[in-house]
């Protein structure tokens, strides 16, 4: 086999972002397994508002949700992009199944794990309903269920998950979400808000440290699956908040001029003191921004679900 068929997403992309002046990497390689689970830590902390916001929209909501998604009684398909554990959406599918409505629940997730926990879960929480969980990249997974059949769909994106896209990406997201649904068919996407600075910034600079862990487990990764040799002790953790454009960005920032080998790509990276890797990009917004993306794509903005603070919201689009 040709070497260059050996090298993995992960390799060529940190080829790349490494390469690049300014430095970066990709923040989508932040879970793998333990990545996960750190996440899975910043979710259960106080000052990560984002979870316990939709929670609260869910839960105190569900009803009015139910009216908005369930489609005058007929048979709709309800598809989560990146389910993961499914932990918030579970919420309303029980409701959803014990008020009868005619649906059934197809959770996308690129982990084939996930998706076999979760659908063993819901077996035993929620028996009866009829899960279809698919593995794979949304948009493949998404364009074979829409040429299926005729089933109007619903489609859920939660989490504010859409906020670690560049502008860029959020419009290839968006294009390709509009490519792979039907007149009619809904889309409930999760956004973070601008709010105080400060709240944001306690957030994603949390007194736990797990956001740091969070951030420094890509390092570790690198150094385990393309045999790098990043001494973490070589970077601090650092985050700004732009309240003009929203972008939340994190950085590793080395503290001393030195070298990385990274033995997967043959090559050496040198680091100036003070030199930055930016990491991740979490975009916060507000209405004006969420309608005209809607309208730009096709899709009319219905309704919006707003935490009590006014934090978060859970918008419902209709395609046009
Ligand atoms: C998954 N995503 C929406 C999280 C966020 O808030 O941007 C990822 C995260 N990064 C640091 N803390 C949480």
């Amino acid at each position: 086999m040709e070497q260059q068929l050996l090298i993995s997403d992960l390799a060529t992309d940190t080829l790349k972002g490494l390469s690049s002046n300014p430095k970066y990497l990709h923040s989508k390689y932040f879970y793998d397994d333990a990545g996960t689970i750190i996440f899975q830590d910043i979710m259960r902390m106080k000052e990560y508002y984002l979870t316990d916001c939709e929670l609260e929209i869910f839960s105190e909501q569900k009803d009015d949700l139910l009216k908005a998604l369930n489609n005058d009684g007929n048979h709709f398909n309800l598809v989560e992009l990146g389910s993961g554990d499914g932990l918030k959406t579970k919420l309303l599918l029980s409701y959803f199944f014990n008020k009868d409505a005619n649906f059934q629940y197809s959770p996308i997730d690129i982990s084939q794990k996930a998706n076999n926990e979760l659908a063993e879960s819901l077996n035993s929480e929620i028996p009866g309903l009829q899960v279809t969980p698919k593995t794979g990249d949304y948009f493949h997974e998404l364009q074979k269920i829409n040429s299926n059949d005729g089933t109007p769909k619903v489609i859920f994106f939660l989490g504010s998950n859409i906020g670690n896209f560049s502008l860029e990406e959020t419009h290839d997201f968006l294009r390709h979400l509009s490519n792979y649904t039907n007149q009619e068919d809904k889309v409930l996407i999760g956004f973070d808000l601008k709010k105080s600075p400060d709240v944001i910034l306690k957030a994603y600079n949390d007194p736990h440290g797990h956001t740091r862990r969070f951030t420094f487990n890509l390092l570790h990764r690198l150094n385990k699956e393309l045999g790098a040799d990043f001494d973490p002790q070589n970077f601090i953790h650092h985050c700004t908040y732009n309240p003009e454009s929203g972008t939340l960005k994190s950085y590793l920032v080395a503290t001393k001029e030195h070298k990385v080998r990274i033995e997967a790509l043959e090559q050496v990276f040198h680091f100036g003191k003070w030199e930055s890797i930016f990491m991740e990009t979490s975009r916060k917004f507000d209405f004006d921004f969420i309608d005209q993306l809607a309208a730009e794509h096709g899709f009319q903005p219905v309704k919006n679900f707003t935490d009590k603070r006014g934090y978060f919201v859970d918008s419902l689009w209709e395609k046009r």
